[in-house]
């Protein structure tokens, strides 16, 4: 369901386990999971305590709900959908199956998360291509930052969606069009957006997204998601499992080895991906947001950040990233942090993290008007 115009959607703390005294403001770490997800999860668990239970047929089904579900956030075909247990995990497969040359360079951000900057240094040595590292912007529009290091020699860009430090902005659409302009492959971490921002690989034009599900999916931790454009559905796989060749349907079959893979993005699933207890946990999750949608959590989201950005400037003379400039989701803090203030507020139930220079606060749609309340009167204590 799309909606062009969409309402905040008041607060779903009831769908959560989130004692009323709990501030959590930290999604960007870690989310919490549904009541439905943990009953989900729960079912899902019990069943390996009666394998006679599952059928065949049960390491496909729900696999393909999942698949289908993950990739409507993202405007994808289901088709285009692999499994990854992590970022690093999807981005090695990516970096199996892009070719850079000695003379080529390999762009990312400065302060990039590491899933998505180790497997391109480890390229980068491989093959001789530099790696190039895009400073942090004075005035954070990182994508004129980015966009002037795209160039005639620019092999591959790896970027976010947004700064996992601070919200920070990338158009990805302009990026897209840019590695296009110059043949650069293209390969996004979107852990910290996809859920909450919307992402369109169908204009965007990516080789590969990663992403991972326990934070704006809130999903299971080590089931997350790797998309991989038509064009490079026929790579090379980091590792072959049986499930990943054509008819692995066919359980006794399986020792008629098959030179050739289930369809589209599937040969790049990773082993045992038919987890029968997280694969239900992450459906559950997945049909949560897939019922809110991701415009209206936006816009929700969008608005609680906007006030909490202005509050902090207005009572506390504390600074971030412009609204422009960022994603609307996602919120850094920025001012001299004193060492043991995530301490200090969590020993109050407030929950942030500090990440680089920023202490970030990532809201979502449990929280509540108390829950802000709670954290400009622990941080004046503390900042007094
Ligand atoms: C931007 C970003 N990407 C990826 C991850 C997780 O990476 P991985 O799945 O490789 O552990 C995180 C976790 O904080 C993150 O912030």
């Amino acid at each position: 369901m799309t909606n062009s115009n969409p309402e905040p959607l008041p607060s779903q703390r009831h769908l959560f386990d989130i004692p009323d005294d709990v501030a959590f403001l930290n999604c960007a770490y870690i989310s919490p999971l549904p009541k439905a997800s943990l009953a989900a999860g729960e079912r899902g668990l019990r069943r390996k305590t009666r394998p006679w239970t599952i059928a065949p047929d049960d390491f496909f089904t729900a696999s393909e709900a999942v698949r289908a579900l993950f990739a409507k956030l993202i405007n994808a075909e289901a088709d285009d959908i692999a499994f990854a247990p992590a970022v690093s995990y999807g981005m090695a497969q990516a970096a199996h199956n892009i070719a850079v040359a000695k003379s080529q360079t390999i762009v990312t951000l400065a302060e990039q998360f590491p899933s998505n900057v180790y497997p391109w240094m480890d390229l980068a040595e491989r093959t001789g291509a530099a790696l190039v590292t895009v400073p942090r912007p004075g005035n954070d529009d990182w994508t004129a930052a980015l966009l002037a290091r795209i160039e005639s020699s620019t092999g591959l860009v790896a970027v976010p969606h947004c700064h996992w430090t601070d919200g920070g902005l990338i158009d990805l659409a302009a990026v897209g069009a840019a590695c296009r302009r110059v043949g650069a492959a293209l390969c996004i971490d979107a852990t910290q957006s996809v859920g909450a921002l919307p992402l369109d690989v169908k204009r965007v034009d990516p080789d590969f997204v990663a992403v991972a599900s326990y934070k704006w999916l809130l999903g299971p931790y080590s089931l997350g998601f790797l998309y991989v454009a038509p064009r490079r559905q026929g790579g090379r796989p980091i590792e072959h499992n049986w499930i990943a060749r054509r008819d692995s349907e066919n359980f006794a079959g399986l020792v008629n080895y098959r030179r050739e893979f289930q369809a589209g993005a599937r040969r790049f699933d990773v082993g045992e991906r038919s987890n029968f207890a997280l694969m239900p946990v992450a459906e559950a999750s997945l049909k949560l947001l897939d019922e809110w949608t991701v415009p209206q959590i936006l816009k929700t989201l969008s608005r609680r950040t906007a006030a909490i950005a202005e509050r902090a400037r207005a009572e506390l003379g504390i600074d971030s990233v412009a609204a422009h400039r960022r994603a609307g989701h996602y919120l850094g803090l920025r001012f001299a942090i004193p060492p043991d203030l995530p301490a200090r507020l969590a020993a109050e139930h407030v929950h942030v993290s500090v990440r680089g220079q920023a202490m970030r606060v990532t809201p979502h749609l449990w929280n509540t008007d108390a829950d802000v309340e709670k954290l400009f009167a622990v941080l004046r204590a503390a900042l007094r």
